[in-house]
């Protein structure tokens, strides 16, 4: 047994990690973000609808938009929060969620959420496109969102995408894809599953905290849903946004994947 003052190492490979590029100790990132440590120093001092939006937020925010091809996203502190923000901004008694058996823990939160704000939700077993067709069939409200993990973090398998997209599509629903774990390790580029299957959802999660090796979270959607959560969306509104130096390792870690997609 080890003991304190024992300084022996013992060497191991990782496996386990979601740091899947080995992003999280790239020098080039790690230069980044003591180079906003320096410039703009330690906290970002409030939340992001205070005093909490700085420059590198508003970068980082571009950056991500412009690399997924969305019009806007949305930074969150993490996954977790975006997830369960989304959802519960989202919702009203007017609204249906179709959400997989398999979907993420924060999936789950935020269709708890939603159902306080009103909205009916569904859950359909895991990767049952057809059970999604026959939610969204006998839907008894105007709008339905259908969520889903991208690349499933309870089993490693992909969602099936392209025909989630096209259920979605006849039945005038929107399609929400929580990208953690294919952003930067799937499509040729590292643009997730959109970019596999050649579609672009309605929103699409990017977490920070996998392969860009940082930490939060973007909501890339059109700019009335960005607005929406910009106003709306409670952990938004009311948590301290991230740091800078977190913003400025994003920022190189998406430069990084633009400009080597070899890394995918
Ligand atoms: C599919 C999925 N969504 C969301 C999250 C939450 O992301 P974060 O760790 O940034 O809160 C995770 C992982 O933790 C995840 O696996």
């Amino acid at each position: 047994m080890q003991q304190a003052g024992d300084h022996r190492v013992r060497e191991a490979v990782l496996f386990s990690s979601s740091n899947y590029l080995g992003l999280a100790e790239h020098p080039d990132i790690a230069h980044a973000a003591k180079e906003a440590i320096d410039e703009y120093g330690v906290g970002s001092g409030g939340s992001r609808l205070t005093t909490g939006s700085g420059k590198l937020h508003i970068e980082a925010e571009a950056a991500v938009a412009s690399f997924t091809g969305y019009p806007d996203a949305v930074l969150f502190a993490s996954g977790y929060q975006a997830n369960i923000s989304t959802l519960q901004a989202l919702a009203s008694p007017e609204l249906t969620i179709v959400s997989d058996a398999r979907n993420h823990a924060s999936i789950i939160d935020g269709c708890r959420l939603a159902k306080a704000n009103g909205a009916t939700v569904v859950v359909t077993p895991h990767r049952d496109v057809e059970a999604v067709d026959k939610a969204l069939s006998t839907r008894t409200t105007e709008y339905a969102l259908v969520v889903t993990d991208g690349l499933f973090s309870m089993d490693g398998v992909l969602a099936p995408l392209s025909d989630l997209y096209k259920v979605t599509d006849n039945h005038g629903a929107w399609l929400m894809v929580d990208d953690a774990h294919a952003f930067g390790t799937i499509g040729a580029t590292g643009r997730g599953l959109p970019e596999h299957f050649g579609i672009r959802p309605d929103i699409q999660l990017i977490t920070a905290s996998k392969a860009l090796g940082a930490e939060g979270a973007f909501v890339a959607a059109s700019e009335p849903v960005a607005q929406l959560l910009r106003q709306q969306a409670r952990s938004f509104v009311f948590s301290t946004s991230p740091t800078p130096a977190n913003c400025a390792a994003i920022i190189a870690g998406v430069n990084l994947l633009e400009t080597n997609p070899n890394l995918v």
